[in-house]
This record gives C-alpha cells, sequence and structure tokens, in this order.
C-alpha cells in the first residue's frame, strides 16, 4: 500500500485505460482525482471508485483548454494539499487514412492528445509535490511505429514522447520524474474494440504479439504505479512499452509471415 493517502491525478481516468490506472491506484489506497470532458462518465468512474470506501472526485474539463484545467488542479489542492502522481492519459483517436483525413481532424487528435498532454503537464506544476512528484504520460507503440491510416495519432504521441523526454530534463533537478507508457493490445477497451470487432480478428492480434495474449487494465496499473514508486527513483524520461512485446515486430507484415511458416 505505497500509495496510501498519496494523492493522484488521473486525466481521461473515467474510462479505458485511465480508468484502469485510476482504479490501481484507488485499491492502493490513494486519493484519485479524474477529469474528463463528459459529466456522465465522471459520475460513473466516481461511484465505481467509492464504491470500495476509496476516496475520489472528479472534474469535468477539456484538456485542449488550459484555463479549463486550472480550475480542476486548484480543486485538488484545495481538498488534499498537493499532487503526488499526474496521470496524463486524456485522448481522442480514430482510423482514417492520410489521403481522406482532413487538416482539422489532424488538427483535433494534435490538439486533443499533444496539446492535451502538455496542457495538463503545465497545469499541474505548480501543484505537484517536489520532490517526489512522479508523471506517467500515456503514448502508444505509433510514437515510434509508422502505422497507416494513424498518421495523426503518429504524429501526436511521438510529440508525446519528446515532451515526456524533455520535461524529465527539465523537472529533473526539482525532484520531479516524468515517464510515459505505450500500451499495447489492451482487453475490453474501446480502442481493441474497434480495431479487432470479430473474434477472427482478436485471434490475428493475439497471433502478432509474442506473449500470445492481450494485456489487461491492471497489469497496465501495475506498471504505473511502479514508475511514481520509490522502486523506480532513479528512472526517468523512459517511454516504457507495454506490449507483450508486441511492438518488437507486431505490425510487420514480414513477421506475421514467418510466424505462419
Ligand atoms: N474519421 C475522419 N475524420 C474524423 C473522424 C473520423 N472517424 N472523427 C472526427 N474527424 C474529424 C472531423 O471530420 C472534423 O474535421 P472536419 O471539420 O474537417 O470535418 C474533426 O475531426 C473534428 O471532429 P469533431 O467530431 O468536431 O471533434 P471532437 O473534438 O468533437 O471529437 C474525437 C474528436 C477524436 C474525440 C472524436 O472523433 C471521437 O469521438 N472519437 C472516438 C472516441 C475516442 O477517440 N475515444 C478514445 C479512444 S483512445
Amino acid at each position: 500500500m505505497e500509495f496510501r493517502d498519496k494523492v493522484i491525478f488521473v486525466a481521461g481516468g473515467t474510462t479505458g485505460i485511465n480508468f484502469g490506472i485510476a482504479k490501481s491506484f484507488a485499491e492502493q489506497g490513494a486519493k484519485v482525482a479524474v477529469l474528463s470532458r463528459k459529466q456522465e462518465n465522471i459520475d460513473a468512474a466516481l461511484a465505481a471508485l467509492r464504491a470500495k470506501g476509496g476516496q475520489a472526485i472528479g472534474f469535468a474539463a477539456d484538456v485542449r483548454q488550459i484555463d479549463s484545467l486550472a480550475a480542476a488542479f486548484a480543486g485538488v489542492v484545495a481538498k488534499w494539499g498537493a499532487i503526488d502522481v499526474l496521470i496524463s492519459g486524456a485522448a481522442g483517436n480514430f482510423v482514417a487514412p492520410a489521403s481522406e483525413l482532413s487538416a482539422n481532424g489532424f488538427k483535433t487528435v494534435i490538439d486533443i492528445d499533444l496539446l492535451g498532454c502538455f496542457n495538463v503537464m503545465r497545469a499541474a506544476y505548480p501543484h505537484l509535490r517536489k520532490p517526489g512528484a512522479a508523471i506517467v504520460n500515456i503514448s502508444a507503440p505509433q510514437s515510434w511505429l509508422p502505422t497507416p491510416s494513424q498518421i495523426h495519432v503518429c504524429a501526436a504521441k511521438a510529440g508525446i514522447d519528446q515532451i515526456t523526454r524533455t520535461a524529465a530534463m527539465e523537472w529533473g533537478p526539482q525532484g520531479i520524474r516524468v515517464n510515459a507508457i505505450a500500451p499495447g493490445p489492451i482487453a475490453d477497451t474501446e480502442g481493441m474494440k474497434r480495431l479487432a470487432p470479430t473474434p477472427a480478428s482478436a485471434q490475428a492480434w493475439v497471433e502478432s504479439v509474442p506473449l500470445r495474449r492481450f494485456g489487461t487494465k491492471d497489469e497496465l496499473g501495475r506498471v504505473a504505479q511502479w514508475l511514481c514508486s520509490d522502486a523506480a527513483a532513479y528512472v526517468t524520461g523512459v517511454v516504457l512499452p507495454v506490449d507483450g512485446g508486441w511492438s518488437l515486430g507486431g505490425s510487420s507484415a514480414m513477421t506475421h509471415a514467418l510466424t505462419a511458416v
């Protein structure tokens, strides 16, 4: 229970893998704040986090509007004093070939994923407990794997990796660690429902993962906890794949072909 009474802020923490991370910290006794654009998602997340006696509060804000984040961070600090851990995972993605993607579609994902990640880090910075604070940004294998129909996501996530490393350099002297997780295929997520809509497509995904299974939200949560724990006190500026080895070659046609022989 290393995180008992620590304050964890999860941007995008009401659904999907971000909620899984929020829940895993709550199960370790942390006080958890979640942020989403949608009040109904906040209400559902808070009910689930509080169901087992966890302490949780929620804020409605758009990560594209830095001013709307200020009230959320001020609210957390007014209630709990400071922020020990920041998880920045708000994202909006869709599958679209570059030849059909509008400039505004590209910009929309850059604004939510990349600008949003900067805004969250920047707005949280004055409130982080220094030294000792830890930030985990949510990247993706698209940040280094060129992926068709994901040009907007590839650009945004590559940017997230670089703001992770740059902030790690700038904020390290103050005792703030900044790392990122790049999740591979994770079960029971909106993304995998879209990418693997049928049993056959899910099986093809499984076969592209060296560990031959999807990951779980709980596994991501435990990696996030490790990155924010004393056990990782000398780890900063790292983008850590949590993908069962998928990004070692999972998107390569040759890998699939040779595996099938
Ligand atoms: N394919 C191509 N372009 C798309 C698109 C899609 N599936 N979805 C949105 N766009 C484009 C729109 O056409 C628009 O561009 P245009 O003005 O040139 O037509 C631009 O993106 C903005 O769309 P809009 O719906 O106004 O943006 P939004 O801020 O309301 O929502 C998303 C953006 C990404 C959140 C929305 O597309 C969405 O709901 N995605 C699915 C949910 C999701 O991403 N969950 C997270 C999974 S990680």
